[in-house]
């Protein structure tokens, strides 16, 4: 084994707990899929026409023409769009291309300052204080002009803007470090130099930064106050039904009312009243407990094993294990061991203060974060809202990003008053404190449910694998409530976002691949998650869902706080070069992806749709890449029978699960936009008031060097070139004749 396989493994090891499927709950038994595979053979019409398909779909008949009298309007404004740039070619060059006619430009990288008295980065690993720099891993981000006083929100400014930019972690490599991590991976049981923690800690989080207009595009202004970070020690204070639960109380609050940090900070949402939702996805990791079970209570090992917090783990990076200069709470937190004799006297609750919505005013620095433990708790992705109706609940639409997890959405009790809108912080406990928490339940007829995860939810209440403590525990514990109430199992839910001209709400789903476990191997297929694929690479067979899809649905009348809904697949993500049942779409050279992750819906221009990838699985033909799209409605297209070979659940037998799709994706509606450097996703997005700037990350270029510090063996040199560390960073692109971008 060379050096760099044996670097990797490790590393692998670290990492390959992140998506990992905790769900073992019946919802979507095996029983439940041989039936609906008779009733999809026999049922289905081959070579129908559209209309018959909608015949089929029962239900949904009405559903089509009523989609299209909704519609009627808006769906003309969205035809009147047109893709007007020429398609980037895939590429695995070490470079970041975007269309003719375009420039891009890197705008704040990892480390760079966020003061003008800040030293410039060197990236060797040598400078310490992230909390005055741009952190790791760039992730999602939102734009948030600023007024003419220069003192608060105006949506519509352009002058000047904060951007608010999530980091999601930081680098396993230890780019940030100068020879790497020291004691690094689970295998480990040496302490490590709290100094490597703590940067470690401070490149995680937020960072707020303001923008200035210049020309045609923007710089970053290092003099502004309100340049910031919330890192992954910020206090934050908790705030919602979970308030004082007696499962959020620590050494640090023993009253469940605070906790320190932001972790994980993945997507994000944003609200009608100018504040940022930073989400916190993957952090089950971060935490150690040992050989802990047998002095746990059987709720207690059933929460961990559903959070997939083990009884082996001793967390991602170790931050509880700091040598003698991190002899704290501040490191000793991260250790989730019961030490004590009671939760006030240690850490035993400090995961459960992790996996929740944050809610951040980024023109306030006074303004304490807020956890809104009413939106729930999981690997939350993001936090995507729909638009504000006065006079009607605010909803908010999240996934939970782990292999056969669920897709929720949040209903405010609060009914939305505009007068609102610049009342920071206030709005925010007002509409996010109180409200209903559903999750998804994707039925095989096009048709689905929201199921309410309340105690008032029979099977909740009565739920024989769990006694719920409270409300609470049911958000603290949600993917609980989930299993209990009868969601659907997805393929790893990443991004959302609602078409702002129908009201479609999109979800991506990235892929849900495992020998073990993926959608195929042990999770049933079903009709909103029809595809299994083995893809050769390498050595290795991946088996599963591995080039992912984009879902869609509709809510019923077009009211966002409605209990049911009309689905369908918007996108499957395929070579172009791949057979017709895997290659579903219709894709071609211009448009194929695999593994869509980021996706956002341009205000500028309604109806443009923008879809991001972070993919493993075509990454020997192209790294990740931006599509630009145009896309319909839900209903658009036809009920589709999958032919999927070869699958493992079903005795390796050829298994048909009908579907419902959306039009073929031709390159006037769907084409790609941008290529990102060599090993990295492309991840965020956000835009000018006039869409003629758009703002984009780049995450972890060169993950897969081979070192943290030989330069010969880093897959990526972007975006610093020559022999330099690869960054995470921010880009900024115009469009050289200052026109709106993509249309
Ligand atoms: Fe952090 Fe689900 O991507
Ligand atoms: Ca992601
Ligand atoms: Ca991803």
């Amino acid at each position: 084994m060379t050096k760099k396989q044996d670097f990797r493994t490790i590393l692998n090891k670290v990492i390959n707990t992140e998506d990992e499927s905790h769900n073992t709950s019946s919802n979507d038994s095996f029983d439940q899929v041989m039936a609906r595979a008779r009733l999809g053979r026999r049922g289905f019409l081959k070579g129908s026409s559209s209309l018959a398909a909608a015949a089929m779909l029962g239900t949904s008949l009405a559903f089509v023409a009523d989609s299209a009298k909704q519609t009627g309007k808006t769906a003309q404004a969205a035809t009147n769009l047109r893709l007007s740039f020429n398609p980037v070619a895939k590429s695995i060059a070490d470079t970041l291309t975007v269309p003719e006619g375009y420039t891009a430009r890197v705008l704040l990288a990892t480390g760079d300052p966020l003061k003008s008295n800040v030293t410039p980065y060197k990236n060797d690993g040598t400078d310490n204080d992230f909390e005055v720099r741009a952190g790791d891993h760039h992730d999602a981000m939102h734009y948030f002009g600023m007024n003419r006083a220069g003192n608060g929100w105006d949506a519509s400014g352009s002058d000047r803007a904060l951007l608010a930019i999530n980091h999601e972690v930081c680098e396993d490599l230890g780019f940030v470090h100068p020879n790497g991590p020291t004691n690094y991976g689970s295998e480990s049981t040496e302490a490590r130099p709290a100094i490597e923690i703590d940067k470690e800690v401070a490149a995680h989080g937020v960072t707020i930064v303001e923008v200035v207009k210049q020309g045609s595009t923007y710089q970053i202004n290092r003099d502004s106050r309100y340049n910031r970070r919330v890192t992954a020690t910020t206090p934050c204070q908790i705030s919602g039904p979970a308030r004082r639960s007696p499962l959020l109380a620590t050494a640090f609050s023993p009253s469940g009312e605070r906790t320190r940090g932001t972790l994980n900070n993945c997507a994000n949402g944003y609200t009608p009243w100018g504040t940022y939702l930073t989400c916190e996805e993957n952090w089950a990791g971060y935490f150690n407990r040992r050989e802990d079970d047998a002095v746990r209570t059987a709720q207690e090992v059933a929460a961990f094993k559903r959070y997939g917090i083990g009884n082996e783990t001793s967390g991602r990076y170790n931050w509880s294990r700091a040598d003698a200069a991190g002899n704290t709470d501040l490191y000793q937190r991260w250790d989730v061991s019961k030490t004590g004799s009671r939760p006030q006297q240690d850490f035993r609750n400090a995961a459960n203060t992790f996996g929740w919505v944050v809610e951040i005013d980024p023109f306030n620095a006074s303004a304490t974060p807020q956890k809104r433990t009413a939106i729930g708790r999981f690997a939350h992705e993001g936090c995507w809202p729909a638009a504000a109706v006065a006079g009607q609940p605010l909803v908010f639409y999240s996934g939970d990003d782990a292999r056969n997890e669920y897709t929720y959405k949040f209903v405010s009790a609060a009914r939305w008053d505009p007068r609102d809108a610049n009342r920071g912080m206030a709005a925010g406990d007002k509409y996010l404190d109180a409200g209903t928490l559903y999750a998804a339940k994707f039925n095989d007829d096009g048709t689905g449910e929201w199921l309410p995860l309340t105690l008032d939810n029979p099977a909740i209440a009565n739920y024989a694998d769990y006694a719920f403590a409270d409300q609470a525990d049911v958000l603290i514990n949600a993917r609980i409530a989930a299993d209990a109430a009868g969601a659907t199992k997805m393929d790893r839910p990443e991004w959302g976002g609602v078409n702002p001209v129908n009201g479609d709400v999109y979800l991506t789903l990235t892929n849900n691949v495992s020998s073990s476990s993926g959608r195929g191997v042990k999770t049933p297929l079903n009709a909103a998650n029809p595809r299994y694929y083995a893809d050769a690479k390498g050595e290795t067979i991946n088996k599963g869902n591995v080039n992912g899809h984009v879902i869609r649905w509709r809510e019923a009348e077009g009211n966002h706080a409605a209990t049911s809904f009309n689905w369908d697949v918007y996108l499957f993500g395929a070579k172009a070069s791949a057979e017709a049942d895997v290659n579903l779409s219709g894709l071609t050279d211009e448009n194929d992806f695999s593994s869509p992750d980021g996706l956002w819906f341009s205000e500028a221009v309604p109806g443009l749709l923008w879809v991001q990838t972070d993919d493993g699985y075509y990454t020997d033909t192209t790294n990740c890449m931006m599509l630009a799209a145009l896309p319909g409605t839900v209903g658009d297209g036809e009920a589709k029978m999958v032919t999927n070979k070869a699958v493992p659940i079903n005795s390796d037998a050829d298994q048909q699960v009908k579907t419902y799709m959306g039009q073929a994706a031709s390159p006037t509606v769907l084409s790609r936009f941008l290529v990102g450097p060599r090993d990295c996703e492309i991840t965020g997005i956000t835009e000018s008031p006039d869409g003629t700037v758009i703002f984009v990350n780049v995450q972890h270029p060169g993950e897969n060097s081979g070192s943290a510090t030989d330069p010969t063996q880093f897959t990526s040199h972007w975006p610093d070139g020559g022999n330099a560390r690869p960054r995470s960073a921010t880009v900024v692109i115009t469009r050289n004749d200052g026109g709106k971008i993509a249309i």
